[in-house]
């Protein structure tokens, strides 16, 4: 099994690193503590090779770290109003862990927790949760799989399967903070992204609860239909910008049916570098890493604000409070599938 020890966490308990990897030189690393994507290595216009997400090197600044670096979020990511949810007539208090609300199921959630691995061949590994009953509110004892694969085709696809003795929410979502010309890239201001949602979920306040809303971006700095660069308006007088500080905002994406299909795409002039989002959710939240900075990550390169961007796929934020939204519930013994594949590829343009 290619591992290695990845240090201890606050409570004494060992954490590993994965490495899986396809003949084309393409390596993603990940971590058994909250099923987390460490490294993603792929080439660039010149054929070296770059890790294109921020991290750490060690668990332990992981469990310290409050920005979920890769992680697998849930059982609820994004969030969720007044830090309660109401099933079938009963309330299910979560634990209110920003500023009135619920982000990202907590501070104790999934994304915290040391993984078993169910399985692991060459290209993929499989980590396994068991997620008790209640467990940050949550009703249900939850059993949670994330597969996370590298194809021959360059991409690291990601598989996620859950399922609960008890209707419950599932809302998983990968948190990787991208930086297509390196992790220790300085922003990525000029990365050209192109976004196909025609509308956006806007939000009500700083505290990024959506308003129910769902907004046509024409006309807005939220407009990515035409691929545009990510500096090109993040600045622009817009009230929604001044609540994130930039963007930190959902798109409801202009799918055309269920399964995995092209939502996004980003490319780097300076490293070639090109990177689609496919996926089977509704929604995808672009953040712009706007109020973190000045964090010692992997070889002590210091990571600022707009270092990176993260594609989120998932249910809108706040669904579960949401009737306007498409519920995020899964019902007592039904799987949760989904599936969101980030594909890479060099281009000249
Ligand atoms: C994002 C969220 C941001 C921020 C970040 C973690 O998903 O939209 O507001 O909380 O996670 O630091």
């Amino acid at each position: 099994m290619n591992s290695k020890f990845f240090g201890k966490t606050k409570e004494g308990k060992e954490a590993f690193l994965y490495t899986i990897s396809n003949s084309q030189g393409m390596e993603v690393c990940a971590t058994d503590f909250g099923a987390t994507v460490v490294s993603i290595f792929v080439k660039d216009k010149d054929g070296n090779r770059r890790d294109v997400v921020l991290g750490y090197d060690d668990v332990s600044d992981y469990q310290k770290g409050t920005s979920y670096f890769g992680a697998t979020v849930g059982r609820n990511c994004n969030r969720i109003s007044n830090a309660k949810v109401t099933i079938d007539g009963t309330e299910y208090p979560l634990e209110a862990n920003d500023r009135g609300n619920n982000l990202h199921s907590g501070s104790n959630a999934v994304s915290e927790q040391i993984w078993s691995v169910a399985s692991q061949e060459e290209n993929r590994i499989t980590f396994h949760y068991t997620s008790p009953d209640l467990s940050e509110g949550f009703p249900g004892t939850a059993e949670i799989d994330v597969t996370f694969e590298v194809t021959e085709d360059n991409s690291l696809a990601i598989h996620y399967h859950a399922v609960s003795d008890k209707k419950t929410v599932f809302n998983f979502t990968n948190h990787c903070y991208f930086n297509l010309n390196g992790h220790d890239g300085a922003n990525v201001l000029d990365h050209v992204l192109e976004i196909h949602a025609s509308h956006y979920t806007p939000v009500s306040s700083n505290k990024a609860i959506p308003t129910g809303e769902i907004a046509e971006v024409e006309g807005t700095p939220f407009d990515f239909r035409t691929a545009k660069r990510i500096g090109q308006d993040i600045e622009a007088d817009h009230e929604q910008l001044s609540y994130g500080g930039g963007y930190d905002h959902n798109f409801a994406l202009d799918r055309t049916g269920d399964g995995v299909e092209k939502m996004a795409e980003i490319y780097s002039p300076e490293s070639g570098i090109h990177m689609d989002v496919l996926t089977d959710r509704i929604g995808m939240q672009l953040f712009t890493m706007n109020f973190i900075g000045g964090h010692p990550g992997k070889g002590g390169i210091s990571y600022n604000g707009r270092a990176s961007f993260c594609l989120e796929t998932q249910f809108f934020p706040n669904a579960i409070n949401e009737p306007n939204f498409v519920t995020p519930l899964t019902d007592a013994g039904e799987a949760f599938d989904s599936r969101t594949v980030y594909h890479f590829s060099v281009s000249d343009k």
